[in-house]
């Protein structure tokens, strides 16, 4: 994008963080990658120099920087580094997607209503780790993903979008963890649409969308 772009644009500037894989942030990018989507991708980092979404973004010619979590002695001087990173890159709002630190509540302060994070679990069921592997364990009839507005504390802050999936009888961690992770790249575009178009109010701790239609989808809510 030249300056002048950068400038008439007027889709929301985004940063999306990863740690690995980055499949939820291809999902964003793709979305992102229609004119018409509200927002666009300012930045992605990772604090993993491995991380293989790296890569995959760098080829698609996206910003990319790496912020190497172990490069800083405490949890804030590597929040505040990232920070920098993305406030030059003019990014306005932070995608989370499989970034696997924990961020200090100075940075999630910083930026207000402004992150938002994936989780692969109906929240508040299942944060942390092993959410499939738990979910079977639990013996749940249903299972999905959540996207959130992100508060210190981890995998919590008010739910923006869930979509739900069945467990079957047969499920494996694996089998399961595919299907809701199909839905997590269904509902990550739509809720960052909802947040860079202003449809999200926060009221209490929950969200409350603007102009939301009454759900037609079944395991989806908001509708798309
Ligand atoms: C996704 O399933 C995401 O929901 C999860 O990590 C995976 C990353 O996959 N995030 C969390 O567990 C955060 N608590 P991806 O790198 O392919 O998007």
């Amino acid at each position: 994008m030249t300056q002048e772009d950068a400038t008439t644009d007027r889709r929301v500037p985004v940063a999306i963080l990863i740690s690995g894989r980055g499949s939820n942030m291809m999902a964003l990018v793709e979305a992102c990658a229609d004119p018409a989507f509200p927002a666009r991708v300012a930045l992605v980092l990772s604090n993993e120099p491995d991380a293989a979404g790296l890569t995959w973004a760098a080829d698609r010619g996206l910003p990319v920087a790496v912020v190497p979590h172990r490069d800083h002695e405490t949890r804030a001087a590597f929040d505040a580094a990232m920070d920098a990173r993305i406030r030059e890159a003019g990014a306005r709002l932070v995608c989370l997607a499989g970034f696997m630190r924990l961020l200090t509540p100075g940075f999630v302060e910083g930026w207000g209503d402004r992150i938002l994070n994936v989780h692969p679990a109906l929240l508040p069921a299942f944060k942390g780790l092993h959410t499939h592997e738990r979910a079977l364990d639990a013996g749940a009839k249903l299972h999905g993903c959540t996207v959130h507005l992100v508060r210190p504390e981890m995998d919590s802050g008010p739910i923006v979008a869930q979509a739900a999936v069945p467990v079957l009888p047969d499920d494996t961690p694996e089998t399961l963890g595919a299907r809701v992770l199909a839905q997590e790249h269904r509902i990550y575009p739509l809720a960052l649409r909802l947040l860079a178009e202003g449809r999200v109010r926060v009221s209490g701790e929950a969200c409350v969308i603007q102009g939301a239609e009454p759900s037609g989808a079944a395991l989806v809510n908001p509708a798309p």
